[in-house]
This record gives C-alpha cells, sequence and structure tokens, in this order.
C-alpha cells in the first residue's frame, strides 16, 4: 500500500470525498447515509480541517480538527478539538489509525498554540496513549455561549496533545465538543 496524507479545508474537499468519508463514519456511528450527509452540512464549519489517509485515491481514514478555545486557570488558548477519528474497518490493527494521529500531530504543531484535545470513552483512551495524547484528568465543559457547564462523565475521558505541556492547572474546554 502506498499511503498518502491529506489535509483539506471545507472548501477543498469534493463531494464524492465527502461521502467516501462518510460512509467510514457510517461503520461505526450508523445512521442513514442521507443523515450522515445532513449532519455533514450543519456541522462543518469553515475553519474545520480535514486529515486523511488514501490509498490509490480511496480514503481509508479520517479525523476532523475543530477550531476551539481552551482555557487554563482563567487564560484562555487557541486549540484544536480532534472528532471523528475512523479508519475503514476493512484495514484496522495495522497502523493507519496511528499514521492518521501523526499527521494531525504534524498539522496541530503548525499551528500557533500546537494544543489539541478530544473527547473519548475509557475503552479508547489506550489507542490515543499509543499515539503520544496524554490523559487530562477533570477538565469543566461548558457551551460556547458560557451557560452551561459540565464534568466529564465516569466513563468519558479527555486526552489531549500538547507537547510544550502547556495543559496544567483548571481547564476548561469551550464549545461543542462530539
Ligand atoms: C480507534 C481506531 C481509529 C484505531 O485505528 P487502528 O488503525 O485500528 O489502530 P492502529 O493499528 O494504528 O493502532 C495504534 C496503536 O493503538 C493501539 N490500539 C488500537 N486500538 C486500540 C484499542 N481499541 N484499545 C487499545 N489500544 C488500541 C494498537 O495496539 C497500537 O499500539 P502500538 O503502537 O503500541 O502497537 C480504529 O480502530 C477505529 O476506527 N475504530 C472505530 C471508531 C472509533 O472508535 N474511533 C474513536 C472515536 S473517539
Amino acid at each position: 500500500m502506498m499511503i498518502v496524507p491529506g489535509i483539506q479545508s471545507p472548501r477543498e474537499i469534493t463531494q464524492e470525498e465527502v461521502s467516501a468519508i462518510c460512509s467510514i463514519k457510517n461503520q461505526y456511528w450508523p445512521h442513514s447515509m442521507a443523515s450522515q450527509l445532513e449532519w455533514w452540512e450543519e456541522h462543518t464549519d469553515k475553519d474545520d480541517v480535514f486529515v486523511t489517509l488514501l490509498n490509490g485515491g480511496s480514503i481509508l481514514a479520517f479525523l476532523r480538527l475543530r477550531k476551539r478555545t481552551v482555557a487554563v486557570s482563567g487564560t484562555c488558548l487557541d486549540a484544536l478539538c480532534a472528532t471523528e477519528v475512523c479508519v475503514d474497518e476493512l484495514h484496522r490493527g495495522r497502523g493507519l489509525g496511528k499514521q492518521l494521529l501523526d499527521v494531525a500531530a504534524t498539522h496541530i504543531k503548525s499551528t500557533g498554540s500546537s494544543l489539541a484535545y478530544l473527547l473519548c470513552w475509557d475503552t479508547q483512551a489506550a489507542f490515543y496513549h499509543a499515539c503520544g495524547w496524554r490523559r487530562l484528568t477533570s477538565p469543566q465543559i461548558r457551551s460556547s455561549n458560557g451557560r452551561e457547564s459540565r464534568s466529564l462523565a465516569a466513563n468519558e475521558r479527555c486526552m489531549v496533545f500538547d507537547p510544550q505541556n502547556r495543559l496544567n492547572g483548571q481547564i476548561v474546554l469551550f464549545g461543542d465538543v462530539f
């Protein structure tokens, strides 16, 4: 296999690529393809970054990076929130997930704050740990309007990519974190 990484903005991605990504997402978060595509339309922001791995033009793995803000003991920093991490089921367990996270890490390091986070279930945390992300205990998650705030559920984990070790102290994550 000849794996080629891709980094695209919503403006650059084609409808055919969106369909290919939605069909991989549908393997793990099953809905109709129509509702996958509708969700994509509704929840894609112009600042999103799409990270893919391709083989011979076919997309085998995908994740999205969303522009977000985190507060570290009251000081706001830009951060990227990774969502929808997935590898085509036919190609799982062969290192593609790790390669995808490596491509994302290179992109994250190229941004000013060099910070990213994601929420996952406890059963998925070991994968992110194997990719160099660490667990952040007890962040607060606040809606973008600041009105609702919550802690992590018992089986939820917050994993961070934070090579400069800036996420210390009381952390608040702002905005949607799906
Ligand atoms: C989770 C997922 C992205 C991992 O991709 P993958 O290509 O299967 O994983 P890799 O082969 O690159 O594995 C990388 C490392 O993580 C480990 N790993 C992978 N899945 C794991 C899991 N579920 N639990 C623990 N460790 C795991 C591997 O053992 C490997 O460790 P090593 O480098 O020490 O050998 C993929 O399996 C997937 O799409 N799962 C379904 C969707 C999903 O749950 N996404 C996460 C949403 S938060």
